[in-house]
């Protein structure tokens, strides 16, 4: 993937348009008839006969021009998500910074799953410098709150969303660098968009148990990242 132009990454995607419709990229609001409204650094030269595609899982189409410059204001990671449905094409990859994952199993249960034991997450992540993947690189980064424990129950679903959270931390999306919305504290660790259980015997936070939708929620939440059972059957 290595050495890939982003216009040749994005085209891998695509199929060509020869008569696009009469609608708007709704990636530049122009007309798909015309010329892409985007004229930003990165964007090479397109030739007239594929200045359309359609996005081949998902059908949405866009200039070309335009999904090159989506791709290069990225992080340039070979993968690309549809604007409109959010649909993945090739793996996501985030910004988290580096850290160690473990867990283990507890002989407790927790609200809501009285017949199984629980797994403790335990996420390490310490302060250091941005890289060039965050929002102000070489500016150093707080980590509040570490080791972060997190829970989950030891069912044949717990096991499930531990396996494809293993994945997701492989691929750095458990966590970003920002402003924290807790706190208001920048350039610190935060959370990403996938939902953690920090509150063990209770729910006093909204982050704890009993929460019945959980699970399922945080599998959505995975699959929105990109990421299914099968990514946890061949990583
Ligand atoms: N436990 C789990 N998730 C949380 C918590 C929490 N205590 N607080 C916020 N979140 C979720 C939010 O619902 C949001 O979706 O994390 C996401 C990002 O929120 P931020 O406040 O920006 O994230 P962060 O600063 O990392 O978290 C705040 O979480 O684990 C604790 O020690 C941590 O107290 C800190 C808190
Ligand atoms: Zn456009």
């Amino acid at each position: 993937r290595k050495g890939r132009t982003p216009e040749e990454v994005v085209k891998k995607y695509l199929q060509k348009v020869r008569n696009p419709p009469e609608e708007d990229c709704t990636i530049c609001m122009e007309p798909l008839g015309g010329p892409s409204g985007y004229k930003g650094p990165g964007v090479g030269g397109v030739s007239r006969g594929e200045s359309v595609g359609r996005l081949v899982q998902c059908g949405h189409q866009y200039h070309l021009q335009c999904l090159v410059a989506m791709y290069s204001n990225g992080n340039g990671d070979g993968s690309l998500q549809c604007p409109t449905c959010k649909t993945i094409y090739g793996v996501k990859t985030g910004n988290q910074p580096p850290g160690k994952m473990e867990y283990h199993v507890i002989p407790h249960s927790l609200p809501g799953h009285p017949d199984c034991k629980t797994i403790r997450i335990i996420y390490t992540i310490t302060p250091g410098i941005q890289g060039p993947e965050h929002p102000n690189p070489g500016k150093p980064f707080t980590a509040r709150g570490f080791p972060r424990h997190c829970y989950l129950p030891d069912s044949d679903k717990g096991r499930k969303v531990l396996r494809l959270l293993l994945v997701a931390w492989d691929r750095r999306l458990l966590f970003s660098v920002g402003t924290s919305s807790t706190t208001g504290e920048s350039d610190t660790v935060i959370w990403n968009e996938v939902h953690h259980k920090t509150e063990f015997g209770s729910n006093l936070t909204g982050h704890g148990y009993p929460d019945l939708g959980y699970l399922d929620n945080v599998l959505e939440e995975l699959r929105a990242q990109g990421i299914t059972e099968e990514d946890s059957l061949n990583d």
